[in-house]
Protein backbone atom coordinates (compact mmCIF):
# COMPACT_ATOMS: atom_id res chain seq x y z
CA UNK A 1 0.00 0.00 0.00
CA UNK A 2 1.28 3.75 -0.36
CA UNK A 3 1.02 6.21 1.74
CA UNK A 4 0.44 9.74 0.32
CA UNK A 5 0.21 12.62 2.79
CA UNK A 6 -2.58 14.50 3.16
CA UNK A 7 -1.52 18.36 3.64
CA UNK A 8 -0.20 21.52 2.13
CA UNK A 9 2.26 22.00 4.91
CA UNK A 10 5.74 21.73 3.60
CA UNK A 11 7.04 21.33 6.83
CA UNK A 12 5.27 17.98 7.41
CA UNK A 13 5.70 16.91 4.15
CA UNK A 14 9.18 17.17 4.36
CA UNK A 15 9.94 15.82 7.89
CA UNK A 16 7.88 12.54 6.77
CA UNK A 17 9.88 13.05 3.41
CA UNK A 18 13.27 12.19 5.19
CA UNK A 19 11.62 8.83 7.18
CA UNK A 20 11.33 7.34 3.37
CA UNK A 21 8.08 6.13 3.66
CA UNK A 22 6.38 8.61 1.82
CA UNK A 23 4.88 8.12 -1.83
CA UNK A 24 3.15 11.02 -2.42
CA UNK A 25 0.75 14.27 -1.35
CA UNK A 26 -2.62 15.21 -1.95
CA UNK A 27 -3.79 18.92 -1.55
CA UNK A 28 -6.94 20.36 -2.01
CA UNK A 29 -8.19 23.75 -1.88
CA UNK A 30 -9.45 23.58 1.82
CA UNK A 31 -5.54 22.63 2.62
CA UNK A 32 -4.22 25.44 0.28
CA UNK A 33 -6.05 27.63 2.36
CA UNK A 34 -5.26 26.52 5.36
CA UNK A 35 -1.28 26.89 4.61
CA UNK A 36 -2.40 30.73 3.54
CA UNK A 37 0.47 30.27 0.76
CA UNK A 38 0.17 30.76 -2.72
CA UNK A 39 -0.78 27.88 -4.77
CA UNK A 40 1.64 27.33 -7.26
CA UNK A 41 4.55 28.36 -5.03
CA UNK A 42 3.31 25.74 -2.95
CA UNK A 43 3.12 23.18 -4.91
CA UNK A 44 6.44 24.03 -6.92
CA UNK A 45 7.96 23.54 -3.08
CA UNK A 46 5.82 20.37 -2.71
CA UNK A 47 6.93 18.53 -6.07
CA UNK A 48 11.09 19.37 -4.93
CA UNK A 49 10.36 17.26 -1.53
CA UNK A 50 8.71 14.02 -3.19
CA UNK A 51 9.39 12.17 -6.59
CA UNK A 52 5.63 10.83 -6.29
CA UNK A 53 2.81 12.03 -7.76
CA UNK A 54 1.13 15.36 -5.83
CA UNK A 55 -2.08 16.18 -6.27
CA UNK A 56 -3.24 20.19 -7.09
CA UNK A 57 -6.73 20.57 -7.63
CA UNK A 58 -7.81 22.34 -10.58
CA UNK A 59 -10.17 24.91 -8.91
CA UNK A 60 -13.25 25.94 -11.69
CA UNK A 61 -15.87 23.32 -13.24
CA UNK A 62 -16.38 23.78 -16.05
CA UNK A 63 -14.74 21.73 -18.77
CA UNK A 64 -12.30 24.32 -20.96
CA UNK A 65 -11.34 26.26 -17.29
CA UNK A 66 -10.52 22.80 -15.64
CA UNK A 67 -8.16 22.17 -18.88
CA UNK A 68 -6.49 25.39 -19.09
CA UNK A 69 -5.66 25.30 -15.28
CA UNK A 70 -5.04 21.72 -15.58
CA UNK A 71 -2.20 22.60 -18.03
CA UNK A 72 -0.62 25.33 -16.21
CA UNK A 73 -0.87 23.00 -13.09
CA UNK A 74 0.74 20.28 -15.24
CA UNK A 75 3.43 22.30 -16.22
CA UNK A 76 4.78 22.85 -12.66
CA UNK A 77 7.00 19.71 -12.55
CA UNK A 78 6.66 15.79 -13.65
CA UNK A 79 4.98 14.72 -10.47
CA UNK A 80 1.93 16.78 -10.73
CA UNK A 81 -0.69 14.79 -10.47
CA UNK A 82 -3.96 16.71 -12.03
CA UNK A 83 -7.02 16.81 -9.27
CA UNK A 84 -10.56 16.85 -11.01
CA UNK A 85 -13.92 16.81 -8.94
CA UNK A 86 -16.06 13.26 -9.91
CA UNK A 87 -18.72 15.31 -12.55
CA UNK A 88 -19.14 15.01 -16.33
CA UNK A 89 -16.91 18.10 -16.76
CA UNK A 90 -13.90 16.53 -14.15
CA UNK A 91 -14.57 12.74 -15.95
CA UNK A 92 -14.19 14.34 -19.58
CA UNK A 93 -11.19 16.65 -18.44
CA UNK A 94 -9.42 13.18 -16.68
CA UNK A 95 -10.12 12.02 -20.39
CA UNK A 96 -7.94 14.91 -21.47
CA UNK A 97 -5.44 14.54 -19.61
CA UNK A 98 -4.52 10.97 -18.94
CA UNK A 99 -4.88 10.16 -23.05
CA UNK A 100 -1.74 13.08 -22.70
CA UNK A 101 0.32 10.67 -19.89
CA UNK A 102 -0.71 13.65 -17.20
CA UNK A 103 -1.62 11.59 -13.96
CA UNK A 104 -5.13 12.42 -13.27
CA UNK A 105 -6.72 11.99 -9.19
CA UNK A 106 -10.73 11.96 -9.58
CA UNK A 107 -11.37 13.15 -6.30
CA UNK A 108 -15.01 13.58 -4.52
CA UNK A 109 -15.60 10.21 -5.12
CA UNK A 110 -18.84 8.58 -3.10
CA UNK A 111 -20.50 5.68 -4.70
CA UNK A 112 -19.14 2.75 -6.37
CA UNK A 113 -21.18 4.24 -9.47
CA UNK A 114 -18.90 7.17 -9.96
CA UNK A 115 -15.79 5.20 -9.19
CA UNK A 116 -16.44 2.64 -12.24
CA UNK A 117 -17.08 6.06 -14.47
CA UNK A 118 -13.32 7.44 -12.92
CA UNK A 119 -11.73 4.02 -14.06
CA UNK A 120 -13.35 4.28 -17.81
CA UNK A 121 -11.81 8.02 -17.77
CA UNK A 122 -8.55 6.37 -17.33
CA UNK A 123 -8.15 8.01 -14.07
CA UNK A 124 -4.72 7.44 -12.59
CA UNK A 125 -6.29 7.12 -8.97
CA UNK A 126 -10.04 7.90 -7.80
CA UNK A 127 -10.36 9.32 -4.23
CA UNK A 128 -13.47 7.88 -1.95
CA UNK A 129 -13.78 9.81 1.08
CA UNK A 130 -14.24 7.29 3.70
CA UNK A 131 -14.55 9.92 6.58
CA UNK A 132 -17.08 11.91 4.89
CA UNK A 133 -19.17 9.01 5.01
CA UNK A 134 -19.24 7.61 7.95
CA UNK A 135 -19.52 11.42 9.36
CA UNK A 136 -23.05 11.37 8.16
CA UNK A 137 -23.67 7.72 9.27
CA UNK A 138 -23.01 5.63 5.71
CA UNK A 139 -20.48 2.95 5.48
CA UNK A 140 -16.89 5.02 4.43
CA UNK A 141 -14.66 1.48 4.11
CA UNK A 142 -18.00 -0.69 2.62
CA UNK A 143 -17.81 1.99 -0.25
CA UNK A 144 -13.64 1.05 -0.77
CA UNK A 145 -14.93 -2.74 -0.75
CA UNK A 146 -16.76 -2.34 -3.84
CA UNK A 147 -14.61 -0.48 -5.86
CA UNK A 148 -12.16 -2.67 -4.77
CA UNK A 149 -14.17 -5.76 -5.55
CA UNK A 150 -15.27 -4.27 -9.21
CA UNK A 151 -11.82 -3.16 -10.37
CA UNK A 152 -10.25 -6.30 -10.15
CA UNK A 153 -13.42 -7.51 -11.96
CA UNK A 154 -11.53 -5.92 -15.37
CA UNK A 155 -8.20 -6.09 -16.46
CA UNK A 156 -9.05 -2.68 -18.89
CA UNK A 157 -9.63 -1.12 -15.16
CA UNK A 158 -6.09 0.92 -14.18
CA UNK A 159 -7.62 3.13 -11.90
CA UNK A 160 -5.61 3.14 -8.42
CA UNK A 161 -8.20 2.66 -5.17
CA UNK A 162 -7.19 6.51 -3.36
CA UNK A 163 -8.51 6.21 0.06
CA UNK A 164 -9.50 9.80 1.13
CA UNK A 165 -11.04 11.38 4.02
CA UNK A 166 -8.63 9.21 6.14
CA UNK A 167 -9.87 9.97 10.16
CA UNK A 168 -8.18 7.12 11.64
CA UNK A 169 -5.42 4.08 11.16
CA UNK A 170 -8.68 1.74 11.30
CA UNK A 171 -9.34 3.41 7.84
CA UNK A 172 -5.53 2.54 6.91
CA UNK A 173 -6.03 -1.46 8.38
CA UNK A 174 -9.00 -2.12 6.45
CA UNK A 175 -8.29 -0.60 3.48
CA UNK A 176 -5.12 -2.65 3.48
CA UNK A 177 -6.68 -5.85 4.09
CA UNK A 178 -9.58 -4.84 0.95
CA UNK A 179 -6.28 -4.19 -1.23
CA UNK A 180 -6.97 -0.45 -1.87
CA UNK A 181 -3.70 0.82 -3.49
CA UNK A 182 -2.94 4.25 -1.43
CA UNK A 183 -4.17 5.87 1.58
CA UNK A 184 -3.44 9.61 1.86
CA UNK A 185 -3.27 10.24 5.50
CA UNK A 186 -3.22 13.81 7.48
CA UNK A 187 -0.28 13.82 9.18
CA UNK A 188 -1.73 13.32 12.68
CA UNK A 189 -2.68 9.82 11.50
CA UNK A 190 0.54 9.10 10.11
CA UNK A 191 1.75 9.34 13.21
CA UNK A 192 -0.29 7.55 15.18
CA UNK A 193 -0.01 4.57 12.84
CA UNK A 194 3.39 4.20 14.32
CA UNK A 195 2.09 4.23 18.20
CA UNK A 196 1.52 1.56 21.06
CA UNK A 197 1.49 2.31 24.64
CA UNK A 198 3.75 -1.33 24.70
CA UNK A 199 6.05 -0.02 22.46
CA UNK A 200 6.53 2.90 25.02
CA UNK A 201 6.54 0.60 27.93
CA UNK A 202 8.58 -1.64 26.39
CA UNK A 203 11.06 0.59 25.04
CA UNK A 204 11.18 2.82 28.51
CA UNK A 205 11.76 -0.66 30.45
CA UNK A 206 14.66 -1.62 27.77
CA UNK A 207 16.02 1.98 28.70
CA UNK A 208 16.09 1.77 32.16
CA UNK A 209 17.45 -2.22 32.21
CA UNK A 210 20.00 -1.18 29.66
CA UNK A 211 21.64 1.70 31.99
CA UNK A 212 22.06 -1.04 34.60
CA UNK A 213 24.81 -2.97 32.49
CA UNK A 214 26.93 0.55 32.63
CA UNK A 215 27.71 -0.68 28.92
CA UNK A 216 27.55 1.05 25.65
CA UNK A 217 27.74 0.00 22.01
C1 LIG B 1 -8.31 13.89 -0.56
O1 LIG B 1 -7.54 14.03 -1.49
C2 LIG B 1 -8.84 14.99 0.24
O2 LIG B 1 -7.90 16.04 0.21
C3 LIG B 1 -9.03 14.67 1.69
O3 LIG B 1 -8.71 13.34 2.00
C4 LIG B 1 -10.30 15.16 2.27
O4 LIG B 1 -10.36 14.84 3.62
P1 LIG B 1 -11.35 15.53 4.66
O5 LIG B 1 -12.68 14.89 4.53
O6 LIG B 1 -10.72 15.25 6.00
O7 LIG B 1 -11.38 17.00 4.33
Amino acid sequence: MKFFVDTADVNDIKELAETGLLDGVTTNPSLIAKSGRNFLEVIKEICELTDGPVSAEVASTAYADMISEGEKLAKIAENVTIKVPLTWDGLKACKYFTSRDIMVNVTLCFSAAQAILAAKAGATFVSPFVGRLDDMGQDGLGLIGEICQIYDNYEEFDTQVLVASVRNPIHIIESAKMGAHVATIPPSVMKQLAYHPLTEKGLATFIADWAKTGQKI
